[in-house]
């Protein structure tokens, strides 16, 4: 979520950048493990992950490696020439989900992903409208910005969607399945919404959906771009809920840094693609696939889903304090909800050497940290809030 206005510096080198980024007021310079350095010599505590991708906080050794390895071994082929990398990449992605999504396609942002899931649905089902939850995220591409709650209002740009959409309830699950007919061609879900302030979708919501596509043949997308690998306590959301959908999308933590994301697609689907049905360049490069690897690699040998549901057990649990009323979202991805506008706490924590994030909701002071967080750094957090007013 951008700063607003009133914390904007004047942005020390972004002459020739569009400005279309409202700036925070400091200056990153280096980082390591879950701290961020700044220009004016600070050492800053990250909650923000950079918008979700820094799993593994910053320089994690065996990260560096996997890159550098890969870079020196081959830098680039296209899809079109098979590689080892990218056949264990998909493999490990497959085996770390253990949701039977078997088959798997490497873009290189989450809207990207969103974009091939959604263009799936239509040219299966061969139907015109899309169904998406109330206040959920799904990137800024025509179909995944279609998608998006109240896009079309603030951002869109095109003139039209490329198809119909409705949106339906994110807390009921009667209503929600209601909204889904012999019409819909898809359903997209975040099971945990990020943007909108990190919303666990009741279980009960993404069952009443699953039977629903089921009943009306629509297929189900999981959107796991911000919740997924690992940063909500399981390897993905819809292990966590016990659903699975027909399709899901990864990006962020999967490449933790690296720019790279999957598109994971049940039998059925799969087996119904044809030579051409997608494409990209860069997608399932090697440098992409070898981090791939490696994140999956690192996530599963340090533990890390048990250090996140530690991590989030323990903020849950001490850091309702100062502004902060309740805490709600999954694992590494929450949201403390506060008495006051959460772009003051979020300033406030900002001079006691804290960056978290905002959301949607005007009450939520967002979280998302490296996987790698440990129970000191969630002291200092609980310690800052502690010190803010009420
Ligand atoms: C849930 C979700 N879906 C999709 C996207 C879009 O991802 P990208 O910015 O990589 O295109 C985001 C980005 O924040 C997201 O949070």
């Amino acid at each position: 979520m951008a700063p607003s206005s009133a914390q904007a510096a004047p942005a020390p080198v972004a002459d020739h950048l569009a400005h279309v980024f409202a700036q925070y007021p400091f200056e990153v310079v280096s980082a390591d493990g879950v701290w961020l350095h700044t220009r004016d010599g600070r050492r800053v505590l990250d909650y923000y992950g950079g918008h979700a991708v820094a799993a593994l906080g910053y320089g994690h050794p065996r990260w560096l490696e996997a890159l550098e390895r890969q870079a020196r071994e081959v830098l680039f082929q296209t899809n079109a020439i098979p590689m080892q990398i990218r056949e264990r990449a998909a493999a490990r992605l497959v085996a770390f989900a253990g949701l039977g999504l078997d088959t798997v396609f490497f873009v290189n942002s989450g809207a990207e992903a969103n974009e091939n899931a959604l263009r799936l649905g239509f040219k299966l089902t061969g139907r015109r409208e899309a169904v998406a939850l109330e206040h959920g995220w799904h990137g800024r591409t025509a179909a995944a910005g279609a998608v998006t709650y109240g896009a079309r209002e603030k951002w869109y740009g095109f003139p039209q969607t490329p198809f119909d959409v409705r949106f339906v309830s994110r807390s009921d699950p009667a209503a929600a399945a209601a909204g889904v007919s012999e019409r819909t061609a898809c359903v997209i879900v975040e099971p945990v919404q990020g943007l909108a302030g990190a919303y666990e979708v009741p279980v009960a919501v993404l069952e009443a959906l699953r039977r629903r596509c089921d009943e009306v043949g629509a297929l189900l997308i999981f959107d796991e771009v911000q919740c997924g690998v690992g940063r909500s306590g399981a390897p993905f959301a819809a292990n966590r809920a016990g659903v699975t959908p027909d399709m899901l999308t990864a990006a962020k933590a999967l490449g933790a840094g690296f720019p790279v994301s999957a598109l994971l697609l049940s039998t059925p689907v799969a087996s119904r693609l044809r030579i051409e049905d997608m494409g990209t360049t860069f997608g399932g490069g090697p440098l992409a696939c070898a981090i791939v690897e490696a994140v999956i690699d690192i996530i599963e040998s340090e533990a890390l889903i048990a250090n996140v549901e530690r991590m989030s057990a323990l903020i849950r649990s001490t850091c309702i304090a100062g502004p902060v009323t309740a805490v709600q979202g999954a694992g590494l991805l929450l949201g403390l909800r506060t008495t006051r506008p959460a772009k003051d706490v979020q300033r406030e924590l900002l001079a006691r050497g804290i960056f978290a994030g905002t959301a949607a909701d005007p009450h939520i002071v967002r979280l998302l940290p490296p996987f790698t967080l440990e129970a000191p750094h969630v002291a200092a957090l609980g310690a800052a809030l502690a010190e803010l007013p009420a």
